[in-house]
């Protein structure tokens, strides 16, 4: 499979500094690697219509439970779909931390996102604390199993599960890489205790999220087990990002 490369440019672009930036990433060589954007809510449209027919995919950083209804301020899995998002992130430890996002949540919008037919990018990720208590295996396993317990994946489903500490995201400093490989063998063998193995190696994809850059982003996408990565900073930049799809 080609390794993949999921930009998530968060709350940082306004709706100009985002076309601009698609605009450029548009032009970068990607060779055979999948490459998916997730702009803010508002650029979407906007982003979609610069991407669309280029080798680039699109994605939402989140979506609702619900597929329509009386939900101020959510947006549906399906309206997704319909902009052209292919991908979408839940459970991101940014919309957990401050917006109370639960694994129950998590559990609802992952759901809705595969029968809206989007591939959802599900974040898990031990806070510091509980690495320092002993508590990250633990983290990884309840997050991941509560947001796919019961979950009937089907054979023309996939999902992906990016594995993000949240201690090194937006540090500039990314674990090291066998950390993260014993981490996703954590996720992978929770996944097997999930769904039937061929499910999980052949429409499940883990990735690893958390300061990745064109300096590290190889030693990642080379474990074992570990289809790609999820990027903030380093995607931010069409150079930067330019050089970190080189480094694949
Ligand atoms: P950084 O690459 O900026 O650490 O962000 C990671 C992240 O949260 C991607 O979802």
């Amino acid at each position: 499979m080609s390794p993949l490369i999921i930009a998530n440019w968060k709350m940082k672009l306004g709706l100009d500094e985002s076309r601009l930036l698609a605009q450029a990433v548009k032009k970068i060589p990607t060779g055979s690697t999948e490459v998916v954007i997730c702009p803010s809510f508002p650029s979407l449209t906007t982003v979609s219509a610069v991407l669309a027919r280029s080798r680039f995919a699109l994605g939402a950083q989140d979506c609702f439970w619900e597929p329509h209804g009386a939900y101020t301020g959510a947006v549906s899995p399906e309206t997704l779909h319909e902009i052209g998002c292919r991908y979408v992130i839940v459970g991101h430890s940014e919309r957990r931390q401050y917006l109370g996002e639960t694994d129950e949540m998590v559990h609802r919008k992952v759901a809705a996102a595969l029968s809206a037919g989007l591939v959802p990018i599900i974040c898990v990720g031990e806070t510091f604390e509980q690495r320092q208590t002993g508590h990250q295996d633990y983290a990884l396993i309840q997050q991941t199993s509560r947001a796919l317990e019961g979950i009937a994946l089907t054979e023309d489903q996939q999902l992906i599960v990016a594995y993000e500490p949240v201690w090194v995201i937006g540090t500039g400093q990314a674990i090291n890489p066998d950390q993260a490989q014993t981490a996703h063998q954590v996720i992978r063998q929770t996944l097997i205790d999930l769904f039937p193995l061929t499910l999980v190696t052949e429409n499940i994809r883990i990735i690893y999220g958390g300061s990745v850059d064109s300096g590290n982003v190889a030693d990642f996408v080379r474990l074992e087990h570990t289809a790609g990565v999820l990027v903030g900073n380093a995607s931010l930049d069409a150079g930067a990002f330019a050089a970190l799809i080189r480094s694949v």
